[in-house]
C-alpha cells in the first residue's frame, strides 16, 4: 500500500487534474485506488461525475466511520469527496492541541489495507489539513507549472516538505512533475531546465498543455475515458509507467513512522 499526495502550495498548477487521471490510470491497471479530496472546492467528484453523501469533513471530525465515506467512482477506483465544509473541519484540527499532523493519517487506517494506492489531492496553501496530507503520505508528486516566476513557488514548497518532514520519517518528494509544457514557448524551456538542474533525477517526464485534459474535466471524465488517443492520456500514462517502478505499491508496507512533536 502506497500514498501518494498531489500537492504544491500554488493552486491551477495541475494538481486535480493529476491526482484524477492518476488514480483513474491505476485502476484501470488493475490496482485498487482511493482518492482522497483534500479540498474544499471538492473537485475530484466533479472531474469524475461522482454522487456522493458523506464527506472528507465527517470523517475528520469523526462523526461517520470513514468506510461510510467512501464511493464507487469507477471499477477499482473509490472517492472520499470533499466540498467547502472542509474548511470547518481545518479549523477544527488545528485547535487540537496534540497530534493535529495525525489526524488524516488516523481517519485513513481502518480502510488502507482495501488500496494498493492511495492517491490524495491536496489543496493550495498551507493549512492544517495540508500539513495532514503530507503527514500521512508516502510519497508526494508536486505538478509544477512551467509557467514564469513558478520557480519561486516551487522552492517555498521544497522547504515546506522538508519541514513536515520533521514529523513523517516516510515522506519523500518523489516526483516533481512539470506540467503545462509549451513547446512554442521560450520560457516553458527555460524553466523545464532550471527545474532538472534543480531537481535531478526526481524530474518526470513533463505533461504538455493539452485542451482534451481541461474537455474531459467539464464531460466528468478522466483523460483515459474522454481522450484515450490524446497527448495528455499518452502524458499521464508515462507518468503513471513512472510511478509504477518509483513507487511501487508494495514497497511501503508500513505506515508512515510519524515522530514524536
Ligand atoms: N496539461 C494541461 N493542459 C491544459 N489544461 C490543463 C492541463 N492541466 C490542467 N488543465 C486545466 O487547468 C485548470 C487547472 O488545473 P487543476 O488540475 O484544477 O489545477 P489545481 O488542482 O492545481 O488547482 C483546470 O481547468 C484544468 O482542466
Ligand atoms: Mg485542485
Amino acid at each position: 500500500m502506497k500514498i501518494i499526495a498531489v500537492a504544491m502550495t500554488k493552486g491551477g498548477v495541475g494538481k486535480t487534474t493529476t491526482a484524477v487521471n492518476l488514480s483513474h490510470g491505476l485502476a484501470l491497471q488493475g490496482f485498487r485506488v482511493l482518492l482522497v479530496d483534500a479540498d474544499t472546492q471538492g473537485q475530484c467528484a466533479k472531474a469524475l461525475g461522482t454522487e456522493f453523501d458523506l464527506t472528507l469533513t465527517e470523517v475528520l471530525e469523526g462523526t461517520a466511520p470513514v468506510v461510510e465515506a467512501l464511493t464507487k467512482a469507477r471499477p477499482n477506483l473509490d472517492l472520499i469527496a470533499a466540498d467547502h465544509h472542509l474548511s470547518r473541519a481545518a479549523l477544527t484540527i488545528a485547535r487540537r492541541e496534540q497530534d493535529g499532523h495525525r489526524v488524516l493519517a488516523e481517519a485513513l487506517a481502518p480502510v488502507r489495507d482495501r488500496y494498493d494506492y492511495i492517491v490524495i489531492d491536496a489543496a493550495p496553501g498551507f493549512d492544517a489539513i495540508a500539513v495532514n496530507v503530507l503527514g500521512c503520505a508516502h510519497d508526494v508528486v508536486a505538478p509544477a507549472a512551467l509557467t514564469p516566476a513558478a520557480m519561486a513557488g516551487v522552492l517555498d514548497f521544497v522547504r515546506h516538505v522538508g519541514s513536515v518532514g520533521r514529523h513523517n520519517a516516510n515522506l519523500n518528494l518523489r516526483f516533481l512533475l512539470p506540467t503545462f509544457l509549451d513547446q512554442r514557448a521560450r520560457q516553458s524551456g527555460e524553466m523545464l531546465s532550471q527545474l532538472r538542474e534543480r531537481f535531478g533525477s526526481k524530474m518526470c517526464a513533463p505533461i504538455r498543455v493539452n485542451v482534451d485534459l481541461a474537455e474531459s474535466f467539464g464531460c466528468q471524465q478522466s483523460i483515459f475515458e474522454y481522450a484515450p488517443r490524446s497527448r495528455g492520456a499518452e502524458d499521464y500514462q508515462r507518468f503513471i509507467a513512472q510511478v509504477l517502478v518509483d513507487s511501487p505499491a508494495n514497497a511501503a508496507g508500513a505506515e508512515p513512522k510519524c515522530m514524536a512533536v
